[in-house]
């Protein structure tokens, strides 16, 4: 068992990193050997935050290479955890090159954890065959196309299979995490809502009701927040440990304990909005140009069009989370049992 290692956690502010460091915080100390636990902060009162989850806080500026370099291989950091940034692969690219430096500095295995989503694995990406994460996925990932209508957001399947061959060509060992749409309220001390089912919410509130975006009923795979970072530990858990578990081209990780219809969800979610007084009608209707307009009004549309943020099929299971003693314990399900909460909470978010 290694006790050497220095983990650099990244994103402790958002929704996914935070919940994590919270998560590491309670875990008993002998079940994850670590010597320091780094977190990168962007703020003091993040610094301040981060220390009372026992981490230690590090500034790096990430359009900076040499600041990226220097404090990595300064501090000796062997394992990274990127949850910052799904889509490009610039930032990964240089850490995963300073892994290297530290590699040959310490003598120490290095082990680099990119957070992608499980729209790279998607028809948003042209996939419209069923996966799971033990399948061939890098030739896939190299090769796949977008829409031509956004084709652009092929970016985020080839930032994966680029950090899989950085990772090779310098020694390191990477993993490919995929969270799909992750539920349930953060426990850091940062951001508490996620991601695409705030978008269900945000759109619905823009556009006076829920609309589905696509025809038949397509399915996504869902996560409650506990089982997203407990699989996230597990990985950890096992680096630390000196496990060896699927890396490189094997190392996917979907987290996910299967698939709900979206259609189910828009329902679930347009009960509890009706019931709230925040849309008028509680039926979903199929939106049309109009609709997708006053949607799109309460999105953030850098993060893709209305299509991509709330839609869109996703036939993808999990399995490698279960060869490394991963269990989660949220039947898919659960996300339309707990509409009722999981919309109060998004609610109170967005308007406190
Ligand atoms: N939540 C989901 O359901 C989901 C699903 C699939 C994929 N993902 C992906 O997982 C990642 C994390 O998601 P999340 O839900 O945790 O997002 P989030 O709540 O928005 O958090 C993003 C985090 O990244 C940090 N960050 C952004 N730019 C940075 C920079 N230049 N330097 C340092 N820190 C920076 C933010 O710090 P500040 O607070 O300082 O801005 C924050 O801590 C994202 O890439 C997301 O696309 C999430």
């Amino acid at each position: 068992m290694s006790q050497t290692h220095n983990i650099l956690l990244t994103g402790t502010s958002g929704y996914l990193g935070g919940t994590l460091l919270t998560h590491l915080h309670d875990q008993p100390k002998s079940t994850l050997p670590y010597n320091t636990l780094y977190a990168l902060v962007r703020t003091e009162s993040q610094a301040l935050s981060v220390r009372e989850y026992g981490a230690t806080p590090l500034t790096i500026d990430l359009n900076n290479p040499t600041s990226i370099t220097t404090s990595i291989v300064e501090h000796e950091i062997s394992i990274i955890f990127f949850l910052i940034d799904a889509f490009l692969p610039h930032t990964q690219k240089t850490m995963i090159s300073a892994l290297e430096t530290v590699r040959r500095k310490t003598g120490r295995n290095v082990h680099f954890l990119h957070t992608t989503g499980a729209k790279a694995f998607s028809s948003h990406v042209g996939i419209a065959q069923e996966l799971s994460d033990t399948d061939e996925l890098y030739e896939i990932q190299r090769s796949t196309n977008a829409p031509r209508e956004y084709s652009w957001f092929s970016q985020i399947a080839r930032t994966n299979a680029d950090i899989i061959d950085a990772a090779e060509e310098h020694g390191v060992l990477s993993y490919i995490f995929a969270p799909c749409i992750v539920y349930g309220e953060g426990t850091g001390y940062g951001n508490k809502i996620s991601i695409q089912d705030v978008a269900v919410v945000k759109a619905a509130r823009a556009a006076g009701r829920v609309y589905k975006v696509d025809a038949g009923k397509p399915v996504w795979p869902v996560s409650h927040i506990h089982d997203t970072t407990t699989l996230y530990a597990q990985i950890l858990r096992s680096i630390l440990c000196g496990v060896e578990i699927p890396h490189g081209r094997d190392g996917f990780y979907l987290a996910s304990s299967g698939c709900v219809a979206w259609d189910d969800i828009y329902s679930a979610f347009a009960g509890v909005l009706y019931k709230r007084g925040v849309i008028d009608d509680a039926v979903v209707e199929m939106a049309d140009g109009e609709a997708l307009g006053r949607m799109g009004a309460g999105l953030d549309l850098r993060n893709g069009g209305v299509a991509v943020q709330l839609g869109g099929s996703c036939h993808f299971a999990a399995v490698n989370g279960s060869r490394i003693g991963w269990r989660p314990e949220y039947p898919p399900e659960h996300i339309l049992e707990a509409a009722d909460q999981e919309v109060d909470l998004i609610l109170g978010t967005l308007d406190g």
